[in-house]
């Protein structure tokens, strides 16, 4: 059998996840693990880019995120799910491109000009914020992946993991394959209010919000504001409601609010709760699994650690041929040449099997 292409993907920790991931990320990633060998991670590091001062959520954010994952539907026994930080070979790999990543690739992607222009509030004059999409190229060949899902927002800095690929393919010799992006389709679903669905805009339904939240958040929604009154009749195209009706509602539903919109046939109080409906029912075996992790957080470590056990079994592989592809490997100290300067080991005292604790 010839073996799978590998994807990769990861996502910062942020915390718990709404609908926005779940359409825009989670169910794609669900979908490719049966077609491919998958990795994805916690990019714990990415995570101090941009917020270095505050460290304090993270690991509650890893953990929440995560389990947000298992909850869609990625399985552990199909995909190596694992965590950034406990893989230190990325940050040696991130160290060597570094050496051969020009500063103007950097300074010309584009996410990397529009926030040191956009958010104030953070300090992003720093090496580690320029350099995020070298430890993000470092994630991705560390396990020479094929593709990389992502959105639209990443694509330049999976172009620019293609060019780290080729200067180093080309400075030194070919380890690393060049990663193709797939990238998945812009969500269809707005948030709350219409915008993109976003923590930052508070605009979000989570995966594990409860169904009164769920009802209480929808009754908020955005409709097309052209409805004022019951009897004014609306325009469905437009209307965020029907957004989420044509993704969770069945056809009929879909088609009958369609046409009852236009004639003022349903109001939109009637139709919202409609939706919620249907959207409580697409959501409830996510919200089960969710509950089952919720309350084994020790085991969504557990699966954590063991992916990481896994991923690193790969990046130790590449990083072999990373270091002797530049020429960088020494005689082992316990090896002929090491072994004339080693210095003789001290005798480690003998492990007692109880503590010798004697009261006075
Ligand atoms: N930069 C990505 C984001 O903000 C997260 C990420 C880090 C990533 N390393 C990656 C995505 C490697 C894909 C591959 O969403
Ligand atoms: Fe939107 Fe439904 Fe109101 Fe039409 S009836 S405007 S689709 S909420």
């Amino acid at each position: 059998m010839a073996s799978k292409k590998r994807v990769l993907s990861g996502m910062r920790a942020t915390g718990k996840l709404h609908l926005g991931h779940l359409v825009g990320a989670l169910e794609n990633w669900v979908k490719l693990q049966e077609q491919y060998q998958c990795f994805f991670f916690v990019a714990d590091w990415h995570a101090l880019t941009t917020d270095y001062a505050d460290t304090r959520g993270i690991p509650e954010n890893t953990i929440q995120m995560v389990t947000d994952w298992l909850a869609a539907g990625l399985d552990p026994q199909k995909s190596v799910l694992f965590l950034q930080s406990r893989i230190l070979e990325h940050a040696e790999l991130h160290l060597l491109f570094s050496m051969i990543t020009p500063l103007g690739w950097l300074e010309r992607v584009p996410s990397y000009k529009e926030q040191r222009e956009q958010i104030r509030d953070k300090d992003l004059g720093t090496y580690g914020f320029l350099g995020y999409p070298v430890l993000q190229a470092a994630d991705i060949l560390i396990y020479r992946a094929h593709y990389v899902p992502v959105g639209e927002d990443q694509a330049p800095h999976v172009e620019l993991t293609r060019e780290v690929a080729r200067r180093f393919n080309t400075t030194y010799s070919k380890v690393f394959p060049e990663p193709d992006v797939l990238l998945t389709p812009t969500p269809k679903l707005p948030g709350l209010d219409g915008r993109k669905m976003s923590k930052s805009y508070g605009n979000t339904i989570e995966l594990g919000d409860a169904p009164e939240a769920i009802r209480q958040k929808v009754s908020t929604m955005l409709t097309d504001p052209q409805r004022v009154r019951r009897s004014d009749p609306g325009r469905p195209e437009i209307c965020p409601v029907f957004g989420f009706h044509r993704r969770y509602s069945p056809a009929e539903v879909v088609a009958q609010v369609d046409a009852d919109c236009r004639t003022a046939g349903i109001g939109c109080v009637d139709c919202k709760a409609l939706m919620a409906a249907h959207l409580i029912t697409a959501l409830a075996p996510i919200q089960e699994r969710r509950r089952a992790y919720e309350s084994k957080p020790q085991q969504v470590w557990e699966i954590l650690v063991e992916g990481s056990k896994k991923a690193q079994r790969s990046a130790r592989a590449t990083m072999r041929q990373v270091r002797k592809a530049m020429g960088m490997v020494y005689p082992a100290a316990a090896g002929p040449a090491g072994r004339a300067g080693k210095r003789p080991q001290r005798k480690q005292a003998p492990v007692t099997e109880t503590p010798t604790v004697t009261p006075q």
